[in-house]
């Protein structure tokens, strides 16, 4: 047995590589320059390609496709749940595709959930369709009044939605959305760059998205006079890093009016 293992290990030790490695580069000098060369060659092309995805290459392809933060909202609701714990019994959700953040929020347990679905629905499945009829989900256009109480709910997330309203309308409409919350609202929004609407769509959203920066969102949110929910903020951060999640659009946790 050790035996066996000492000549395997000379044989190893003969370094049939390593002979021929030294033939090579002493018959042949120009070789080893050769490989000197393209192993330069190598090099560069790879910190050229490394600084190219710097460059944004890589995040734009992960925005490619059917891309929405309606449907990054239902990612993130177990990180809600740890940010909201208390707060997630009544929620609200405003946003394109509303049912089926509603569906989703409905199976959680102790979560009621209601929707506004601020444009046409087309196509609705007839689960969708059945929450219209039950007034869960209501189609309003959220440039108006919300149909809703003053402090009817909870919490409310908004998606998608915000992108699509000039500052004008973001005037009237955010502080609708605070009105009718109690412990915050959570505002995923578009990154710039990021392309949502399809031309074929602009009819439906009636104007092109504008991914705006998450300083003008906070420039904007000082002004209106909505706080950060720091407390929600760092909860929701602190759950996502520990789950590994991160989410593909700007969310934002503020406070109420009060
Ligand atoms: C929106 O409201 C802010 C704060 O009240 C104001 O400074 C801004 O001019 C308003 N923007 C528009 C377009 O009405």
């Amino acid at each position: 047995m050790s035996r066996r293992q000492v000549g395997s290990t000379r044989r190893n030790g003969s370094f049939p590589f390593a002979g021929a490695f030294n033939s090579k580069s002493k018959s042949s000098p120009l070789l080893s320059i050769g490989l000197v060369v393209v192993g330069a060659i190598l090099l560069i092309g790879y910190v050229y390609k490394g600084s190219g995805a710097f460059g944004g290459s890589k995040i734009v392809s992960r925005f490619e496709g059917d891309f929405s933060c309606t449907s990054e909202v239902q990612r993130a609701i177990p990180f809600l749940q740890k940010a909201y714990s208390g707060s997630m019994h009544k929620v609200l959700h405003i946003g394109p595709d509303t049912c089926s953040v509603v569906s989703a929020l409905l199976k959680e347990e102790e979560t009621e959930a209601w929707g506004v679905e601020p444009y046409e629905i087309e196509d609705a499945d007839s689960h969708c369709k059945s929450l219209v009829r039950k007034g869960i989900v209501r189609v309003a256009d959220i440039k108006f009044s919300l149909p809703y109480k003053a402090k009817s709910f909870s919490l409310v997330i908004v998606s998608d939605a915000l992108d699509y309203l000039s500052p004008k309308y973001l005037n009237k409409t955010l502080p609708e959305i605070a009105r009718v919350s109690i412990d915050g609202l959570v505002i995923f929004a578009g990154l710039p760059g990021q392309q949502k609407a399809k031309v074929s769509e602009l009819s439906k959203f009636g104007r092109p998205a504008k991914m705006r920066s998450a300083s003008w969102w906070v420039r904007y949110f000082v002004q209106t006079s909505l706080e950060e929910n720091e407390a929600a903020s760092k909860k929701f951060e602190q759950a996502a890093s520990k789950g590994s999640y991160q989410p593909s659009c700007q969310v934002f946790h503020l406070n109420s009016y009060h």
